[in-house]
């Protein structure tokens, strides 16, 4: 068992893409790290560097302890899980399984006590006798995370594992996975781009946008004090509304002012950051903070926004519903929507609220929302940092 650190690792590719610029992120022995990113972002790149099956432009890999920066992948004691399963066609399970330790001249007492470990664990024992061709999706998968726990590495690096499962499997897998690693504890670095795999499997996760690593914490850290309004944005579904307004202290009570509402901010939620009073700032407010006013326990705070529910959306445990203010038509169906002058920029004057399933919210529908403003985060317009 091992911690991997990276210090200042950069990847740029035939000096034209910097695909991750330096980077330092630290994965505690037998945690399981989540790397997560938009498509591109550069989460590839890294795992394929800690492999070493990409060369590092600048910085180091460590793994237990060692310095593996330059050593040859089948040297660095890690196991890697592709997203296409990477199996040998012509091979049956079982030799699928024991391929990796043959090669390293393991025993062969050994290698059948861990195949057949691995094996029961996995629930493929039935299967040992098949070719990849006889095999499901989601059986495939089992065969290439057996293929790197019979190896008992230092690490795990799987690369989108799942993504190529039906949604059902994916969710029963996610479980199963963090499961098997928990009881295994092996150090894992997991990636994928889907956030709801990030926050329910991670012990901590890493957000990477454009080759940049942007925050490092557990799932509750990022999903309430995101560092920027683009790790706002990223976790969580429906996205956190992020919405231009204006902050104002001057007259005692802060105050900010979304779309020609004002909403009273509470003194804590106040940035001490410096900046103009009143300055623009970005709003940040998730869709289960805002609440239809008719059945709110929030305190009346005066903390309301009034507008159209233009469309309605059913998740089943609760309803997503997307509100427009100011709109004029009572019938978007028809007639489009018109918004108002307040709030006709970029996303503004749209909010998205989850209620829960009793609400009896139609499209077409004006209503009115508390907001908890216990839970407003501000970023700053220009940088996007969240203002602290
Ligand atoms: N072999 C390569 N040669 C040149 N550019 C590459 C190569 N592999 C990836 N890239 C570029 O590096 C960036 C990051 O890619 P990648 O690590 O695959 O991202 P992700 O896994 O997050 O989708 C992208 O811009 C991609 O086009
Ligand atoms: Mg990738």
């Amino acid at each position: 068992m091992a911690g991997i650190t990276l210090e200042q690792l950069a990847k740029r590719y035939d000096d034209a893409v910097q695909a991750v610029f330096p980077l330092d992120l630290s994965v505690e022995d037998g945690e399981l790290m989540v790397l997560i990113g938009p498509s591109g972002s550069g989460k590839t790149t890294v795992l394929r560097m800690i492999a070493g099956l990409e060369e590092a432009t600048g910085g180091s890999i460590r793994i237990g302890g060692r310095d593996v920066t330059t050593t040859a992948p089948r040297d660095r004691d890690i196991a890697m899980v592709f997203q296409n399963y990477g199996l040998y066609p012509h091979l049956k399970v079982r030799d699928n399984l024991s391929f990796g330790l043959r090669v390293r001249h393991v025993e062969r007492q050994v290698i059948e006590e861990r195949v057949a470990e691995a094996a029961r664990m996995l629930g493929i024992v039935p299967l040992l006798d098949r070719r990849p061709r006889q095999l499901s999706g989601g059986e495939r998968q089992r065969v290439a995370m057996g293929r790197a726990i019979v190896r008992e590495p230092a690490a795990f690096l799987m690369d989108e594992p799942l993504s190529n499962l039906d949604a059902k499997l994916r969710i029963q897998m996610r479980n199963d996975l963090v499961s098997l690693q928990r009881r295994l504890g092996t150090t894992t670095v997991y990636v994928t781009h889907d956030q709801i795999e990030a926050m329910t499997m991670g012990d901590r996760v890493a957000v990477l946008d454009h080759g940049v690593l942007q925050q490092v914490g557990t799932p509750r850290d990022l999903y309430d004090s995101p560092c920027n309004a683009f790790v706002a944005g990223f976790l969580g579904y429906p996205s956190m509304n992020l919405l231009p307004g204006t902050l104002s202290t001057s007259s005692g009570v802060p105050t900010v002012t979304i779309c020609g509402f004002e909403l009273s901010v509470p003194m804590d939620r106040v940035p001490v950051e410096a900046g103009g009073d009143p300055r623009a700032v970005v709003v940040g407010l998730r869709p289960e903070a805002c609440e239809e006013a008719r059945s709110t326990r929030l305190a009346p705070t005066g903390a309301r926004l009034s507008g159209l529910a233009h469309r309605v959306e059913t998740l089943g445990a609760d309803v997503v519903v997307h509100l427009r203010f100011g709109c004029t038509s009572p019938d978007p169906g028809t007639t489009p929507p018109m918004v108002d002058e307040v709030g006709t920029e970029g996303t503004a004057g749209e909010l998205v609220a989850r209620f829960d399933r009793r609400t009896s919210t139609r499209e077409g529908d004006r209503l009115d929302v508390v907001i908890d403003t216990d839970r407003l985060i501000f970023f700053d317009p220009g940088t996007g940092d969240a203002l602290r």
